[in-house]
């Protein structure tokens, strides 16, 4: 059985690791995109799922409303609306991934006061048709940015159409934890962070290094910080040898969010981003992120050029668009998934599970893409004998 054998993880890393190279990577020549932080103002929280709390606060979404989410979304999305006392009110999406306005305007009640939309995997919605359909008919706009951290449409920034932006640093800078809250309309006074302490900022700091040297990244860091993590191994195992059972002291300490966990914890709504998440938001060269995710998400849509049983979602890559991943769609997912994994090959998909009671009925789109679309990592953090090594092997998959 394949699931039995697969690697306790990929070869290589499928978010953004830290690496000696990140810090002194030059910038390229070509103009680079705007980042959603030049949208607006911006606080930098701990996940994108707090900060779409916050915004549905900010625009004053309250107990017995409605918030517009698209069928296709991360379960990650709907706690906040929940916690706001709202209801989701899923609409459809049509094959290309943009907004069904039809369906969006059959589904318009009193109740319904925001219009969340989601730039898959980096590219954009029609932003310009969006914002005019919100302001013919009264409603908010949220942009979800969780997969655009950069981008461009109709001349402005990513995020710079909505009422409010929500933005995830960690899946575009080798941070542990970060998201964005931004708006270009709004003042966001109201929003008040506070630091998280020094155990957050310790575990943060060291989360982000330990998943860089656990690709091999760093080395001379990570030879020097040996003995200080050994005592910290240590230190663990003895407390967990004495209590019989892992102990959960980690997650009082960092967001759940951080973890590949869809949980929403309202404790860190009030929370800032760490200190080093801000400092590598800050540092790191926003052009050669987004030339190289360029880059990377053509070698791979080259890569699987032609062969059978697989397309790439998108048919080409705009010129405003900073990839999150590259979505391939598969004919037999549960079979190439499988086989990438007990490769090695780092893949995910997003969506899945969809929503309780998100099915066919409600759209047969999202449901779809839900089950046949596998993502890739196409970050600056891979090794170009990674990427190439990642690309071979997916051919060869392929092709068998
Ligand atoms: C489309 C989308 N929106 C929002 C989120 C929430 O972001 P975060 O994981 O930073 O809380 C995610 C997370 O995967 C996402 O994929």
């Amino acid at each position: 059985m394949l699931r039995t054998n697969l690697p306790a993880r990929p070869r290589i890393p499928l978010p953004p690791v830290l690496a000696a190279a990140s810090l002194w990577r030059r910038a390229p020549a070509e103009p680079c995109l705007p980042s959603v932080l030049d949208a607006g103002k911006a606080r930098l929280v701990t996940s994108g799922r707090i900060a779409i709390a916050l915004a549905l606060r900010e625009l004053g979404v309250q107990a017995g409303d409605a918030v517009l989410v698209p069928a296709y979304h991360s379960p990650s999305m709907i706690p906040p609306v929940l916690h706001a006392g709202a209801s989701p009110v899923f609409y459809r999406l049509r094959a290309d991934t943009s907004v069904d306005l039809d369906d969006v305007a059959a589904k318009l009640t009193p109740q319904v006061k925001v219009l969340m939309v989601t730039h898959y995997f980096g590219f954009l919605q029609d932003l310009s048709a969006l914002r005019a359909f919100c302001d013919a008919h009264g409603l908010l706009l949220l942009e979800d940015c969780a997969h655009a951290f950069f981008g461009a449409h109709g001349g402005r920034p990513v995020g710079a159409w909505g009422d409010a932006a929500a933005a995830s640093s960690m899946k575009f800078y080798p941070v542990y934890e970060g998201g964005a809250l931004v708006s270009a309309r709004r003042t966001l006074d109201n929003v008040a962070l506070r630091a998280a302490g020094a155990g957050f900022e310790a575990k943060a700091a060291l989360a982000t290094l330990e998943s860089g040297f656990a690709y091999g990244r760093l080395p001379l860091l990570r030879a020097l910080l040996a003995p200080p993590l050994w005592l910290k191994g240590a230190l663990r195992r003895l407390r967990d040898g004495r209590r019989n059972a892992p102990a959960p002291a980690a997650a009082a300490l960092a967001p759940a969010s951080s973890d590949s966990s869809f949980d929403f914890d309202p404790a860190w709504l009030d929370k800032r981003s760490s200190w080093l998440s801000r400092l590598l938001l800050r540092r790191l060269p926003a052009a050669s992120i987004v030339a190289l995710r360029r880059a990377r998400y053509l070698r791979l849509q080259a890569a699987v050029a032609g062969l059978p049983g697989v397309r790439p979602l998108f048919p080409s890559l705009p010129d405003g668009v900073c990839p999150w991943m590259f979505p391939l769609l598969v004919d037999d997912p549960e079979r190439l998934f499988d086989e990438v994994r007990a490769a090695g090959v780092p893949v995910t998909r997003f969506a899945r599970p969809l929503w309780p009671g998100v099915d066919d009925s409600v759209c047969a789109v999202s449901s779809m893409l839900s089950t046949r679309v596998l993502a890739f990592p196409c970050h600056q953090e891979l090794h170009e004998d990674e990427l190439e090594w990642m690309c071979a092997t997916l051919r060869a998959i392929l092709q068998a």
